[in-house]
């Protein structure tokens, strides 16, 4: 039986992820949006596109929830994207009701699915998913640390003239302005940046990784990234649908870990096909772990104003 996955919100984000599901073949998918026609134009344009790319795997678009029953996994892209001068922060009143009607829709449909928030403000908005959907906790959580991770790969890659498959980083805490690049754990193939890079150069790669979704809203002017955001959904998608207890940076819940609790927070975990199998408490310095704590505080200010 073809696996399903429901990606709610068919813009930029959701509709790149359902053409990256469909060509990779990884599931059959079920694009959702509250806006007429739209979802069911992009899901036909991508269906149309499997026969070129040699995907048997099936999308529809549609408004209705019903068309979404029994997913194995639901991802959530719908909200207001930011523009150039916001911050993430600042969609938060009207991304939390958005989340919160569509988790509600779409865990009536598929009691049993593994929730992926993509939505900003991300960590809250995941504690939003959380609190609505009434799920175990390794069955809700946020991808925000991928893309992060997948930034700074980058510009490790540009800076040392390698091939990107050879690096690999780690960016933890909250996805905004606080998040916590670990260069330490930032290597080329197996040996940390710090012992590759004169520590200016490790710095500018940490400021630009912090920087990057501002850099690119900067250049778009109407919204934020979303080639980069779908392709780092997807792995997470892959890794849950193919059961592969891959270690990836996820927004988890926080029982104790790392010192914090009660608190949705980018985390290295291991993710399978019943969502998060285990959280990695690596182990950090002084100064990564106040830098943490900090990003986890910017956090709980926003949660808290959502009195949830
Ligand atoms: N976590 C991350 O790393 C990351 C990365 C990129 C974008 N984002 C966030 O993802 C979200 C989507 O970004 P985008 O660029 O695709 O925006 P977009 O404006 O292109 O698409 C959002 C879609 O959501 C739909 N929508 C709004 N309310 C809805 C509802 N109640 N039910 C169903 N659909 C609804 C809209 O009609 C629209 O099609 C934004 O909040 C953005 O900030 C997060």
């Amino acid at each position: 039986m073809n696996r399903k996955v429901t990606v709610v919100g068919a813009g930029n984000v959701g509709a790149t992820l359902a053409q990256r599901l469909v060509d990779q073949e990884l599931a059959d998918v079920v694009l959702i949006d509250i806006v007429e026609g739209m979802p069911q134009g992009k899901g036909l344009d991508i269906m149309q596109a499997t026969p070129v790319e040699g995907s048997d795997s099936r999308v529809i678009g549609t408004n209705d929830y019903r068309d979404t029953a029994g997913s194995d996994v639901v991802v959530i892209t719908a909200g207001i994207a930011r523009k150039p001068g916001m911050s993430r922060d600042d969609l938060l009143n009207t991304n939390y009701k958005i989340v919160k009607e569509c988790t509600e829709n779409a865990v009536k449909h598929s009691p049993s699915c593994v929730l992926i928030v993509v939505s900003n403000p991300l960590d809250a908005m995941c504690q939003v998913a959380y609190k609505v959907s009434g799920f175990p906790k390794h069955r809700v959580f946020g991808m925000a640390g991928i893309l992060d991770s997948a930034r700074m790969r980058t510009f490790i890659a540009l800076e040392l003239g390698v091939s990107v498959e050879n690096t690999h980083a780690f960016v933890l805490g909250g996805h905004g302005d606080t998040m916590v690049p670990l260069p330490r754990y930032s290597t080329v193939a197996g040996i940390p940046i710090t012992e590759l890079l004169p520590p200016e150069k490790v710095d500018a790669i940490v400021k630009r990784t912090a920087n990057g979704g501002a850099e690119i809203v900067a250049f778009l002017k109407t919204g934020s990234a979303y080639y980069a955001p779908s392709s780092s959904t997807a792995e997470m998608v892959d890794a849950v649908l193919k059961d592969k207890h891959k270690v990836l940076p996820c927004c988890c819940y926080l029982e104790g870990e790392f010192g914090i609790k009660g608190l949705y927070v980018g985390v290295p975990a291991q993710l399978g096909a019943k969502g998060i199998e285990r959280i990695w408490e690596i182990k950090l310095t002084e100064s990564e772990r106040a830098a943490l704590q900090k990003s986890a505080a910017a956090v709980k200010e926003l949660v808290d104003v959502l009195k949830l």
